[in-house]
């Protein structure tokens, strides 16, 4: 009897579920996570889309909107009855040729919606929902259709209608250019209007984070609070107004959300790059990561200039000298900036005439580059555009065939200026046109990719390898010349939770002299360690060391930079708290070995480094630069202590990080 019940009673309950999921008006259409933990429902309720999430029983999401406004009035989130659906599983390991981790493991359960209006037009929309262990993605897919072919998007209606209000990291969408802000951190509805990632810290020690996949020719979705608990999605519109220009058969970007137990989840998901497709570029033997020097800083100290006249930065003599020094100490390229003519007056007003093919007179670029073959150096291009696309991508194959000519292999480009043509937002439809432009006609050239003042990544690495690193952070750059005097220690202890999620960072750590001469009120706000502590802590495929040879030479703690790699076989995030510290273990893909990067805000703290990361019955020598005695960001950020101590995955040990310092750890596996 008792049997009987077990099996009658879970049946009554799954018939009574059915039923009251199947009235004519709201039927749900479920799909979970592979593990069962995190389940969305699907549901038209009198024609109109909504979806809601659970992850273990507890309500994520309520009931959500989905949906479209085109221009002119025409309403496409209304009038809807399903057609049919289908669901499938996916599992699926790939290598990445260079990031964060070697392996990714691709693993979902997906629902796929067929709705078609009921009136009207009686018009076709899909909706493709992916569900992760970690979180899940869904987009839009118009079909080929006889009604709908030619079609303008006036607002996305997709909606996160969650649970209860939070506490979210974020930095205003439309205010400040380029993505180069400062984060806020309030609650939703003190929020503006935001750009994605987006960080929400849910209050029970668990994180939530909502951005995009896979953002091809669209444009850039933002979220504003239509109330406490309802984010709503707002689209960086083009110059006139409308948000997106589409002819079916159409997709849309994926919209994405991590569902994180802990930081290290938060930062480890994989969604965003599962979400995009494999790559286009099958022999990617010309991809490589690397760290690179530039005649760079300097110019932004106003040492030098990138036009020309007695302070140009960029000759042959002195190029020379930074291919030797990069050479010497196991770089891959030097990047130089102002080489080309069009830098004299207002740079960022002489977008037409930024020249991509001529040099000054004191740069010869043959020499240059036979010279810097000769010490197995690469040059890095510069294509400053001064944000004249247009006219850029015009000339892309002469400028690109040109630095191939050279034997160069990576590009940084830059669009300083507010709006692309002067007009169109850098995140817009015709923005994200542009640079998948340029990605893949850089990909025919051999060309990788440093893209400055970008859109904000979606993942687009995993299609497009060649596209390395980006900017979209306030760099460190502005601690050369920002008026507010630089950034404060606490950025560094924000971004690799939020802009970090977006993909690799051009961040340009690796200051070691803090004095500017030339504008006394700003500096780097750090100490020597921390800078060490962030070529682990912020990603970038290509990383820069941004000083200039005669602050390294001679100094010890350049030996961690030599040493640190810029490709991983995997990361984990042992501990962290947002705006206050952050601590990444990331082990080298060619060696047994581990770095670990610790960095703290304005305040002193001891951190307790816990190793279990480290192989078990295996002994390490942790390679150790800390914060030497008085060490602070302020008044002594040039002291560094190193030691040297046997270590193994069953330890914990403590690290004293200064006011804005920080700790860097070279774990050597001993043989
Ligand atoms: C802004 C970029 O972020 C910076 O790295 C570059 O030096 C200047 N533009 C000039 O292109």
């Amino acid at each position: 009897m008792k049997l009987l019940l077990r099996q009658i009673i879970p049946a009554l309950f799954f018939i009574v579920f059915t039923l009251m999921s199947c009235t004519a008006e709201s039927k749900t259409y479920p799909v979970s996570s592979p593990d069962g933990k995190i389940a969305i429902q699907f549901k038209a309720v009198k024609g109109e889309l909504f979806y809601s999430v659970h992850k273990e029983g507890k309500q994520i999401l309520f009931d959500s909107r989905l949906g479209f406004t085109f221009t002119k009035g025409d309403t496409f989130n209304k009038n809807f009855k399903i057609l049919k659906t289908e669901t499938s599983v996916f599992d699926k390991t790939w290598e990445q040729p260079w990031g964060e981790s070697r392996e990714v493991r691709n693993d979902y359960k997906e629902l796929k919606i067929f709705l078609q209006e009921t009136k009207g037009h009686k018009r076709y929309l899909n909706i493709i929902f992916r569900v992760f262990n970690d979180g899940y993605g869904f987009r839009y897919e118009f079909p080929e259709q006889p009604n709908l072919k030619d079609f303008e998007i006036a607002k996305e209606n997709t909606e996160f209608h969650f649970a209860k209000q939070s506490n979210a990291w974020w930095i205003p969408a439309y205010k400040e250019a380029y993505y180069e802000s400062l984060a806020r951190y309030t609650t939703f509805s003190k929020m503006d209007t935001v750009c994605t990632p987006l960080t929400i810290e849910t209050g029970d020690g668990k994180y939530l984070a909502i951005h995009e996949a896979n953002l091809t020719d669209y444009a850039k979705m933002n979220l504003y609070p239509k109330d406490s608990v309802t984010l709503a999605c707002d689209l960086s519109p083009w110059s006139n107004g409308i948000k997106v220009y589409a002819t079916a058969p159409f997709v849309t970007p994926w919209r994405t959300m991590i569902i994180a137990e802990n930081i290290n989840e938060l930062v480890t998901s994989n969604i965003m790059l599962n979400l995009n497709e494999p790559s286009e570029i099958i022999d990617m033997s010309w991809i490589k990561p690397g760290r690179y020097m530039g005649i760079w800083w300097e110019i932004h100290l106003e040492k030098y200039t990138w036009s020309s006249g007695p302070k140009h930065g960029a000759t042959t003599t002195n190029t020379k000298a930074y291919i030797d020094f990069a050479a010497a100490n196991g770089f891959s390229g030097v990047l130089v900036e102002g080489w080309n003519v069009g830098w004299d007056g207002d740079w960022t007003k002489n977008g037409l005439s930024l020249d991509f093919t001529k040099a000054y007179p004191d740069f010869d670029i043959k020499e240059v580059t036979d010279y810097a073959k000769s010490k197995g150096i690469e040059l890095i291009g510069h294509h400053e555009t001064a944000g004249m696309a247009t006219h850029y991508q015009d000339q892309l194959d002469n400028a690109f065939g040109f630095y191939q000519g050279y034997g160069v292999h990576v590009v940084k480009t830059g669009y300083v200026n507010p709006k692309l043509d002067n007009k169109e937002l850098h995140d817009g439809q015709f923005a994200v046109r542009h640079y998948r432009k340029v990605v893949e006609t850089a990909a025919k050239y051999h060309i990788m990719i440093d893209n400055h003042e970008p859109v904000m990544p979606t993942g687009i690495q995993r299609t497009w390898p060649n596209l390395m690193t980006q900017e979209a952070i306030r760099g460190q750059e502005y601690d050369a010349w920002a008026t507010d005097g630089g950034s404060p220690p606490d950025h560094t202890t924000v971004f690799p939770f939020l802009r970090g999620l977006a993909g690799p960072m051009d961040f340009t750590p690796g200051t070691f002299n803090f004095e500017n001469p030339t504008r006394k009120d700003t500096r780097v706000r750090t100490t020597i360690a921390k800078q060490l502590a962030l070529f682990v802590v912020v990603y970038s495929p290509l990383q820069m060391a941004s000083d200039a040879p005669e602050n390294y030479r001679g100094v010890r703690a350049f030996d961690f930079i030599k040493s640190v790699p810029t490709t991983w076989e995997k990361t984990v995030i042992p501990d962290a708290k947002i705006g206050d510290y952050a601590i990444f273990a990331r082990k080298d893909r060619n060696s047994e070995n581990w770095f670990m990067g610790c960095i703290t805000d304005e305040n002193a703290r001891e951190l307790s480094l816990n190793l279990s990361f480290l192989d078990k019955n295996a002994t390490y020598i942790a390679h150790i630069y800390s914060d030497g005695e008085g060490a602070n960001w302020k008044t002594n950020p040039t002291a560094v202590k190193y030691e040297e101590k046997e270590v193994n995955s069953m330890q914990i040990i403590q690290v004293a990080l200064a006011p804005g310092g920080g700790c860097a750890i070279h774990y050597v596996k001993k043989k």
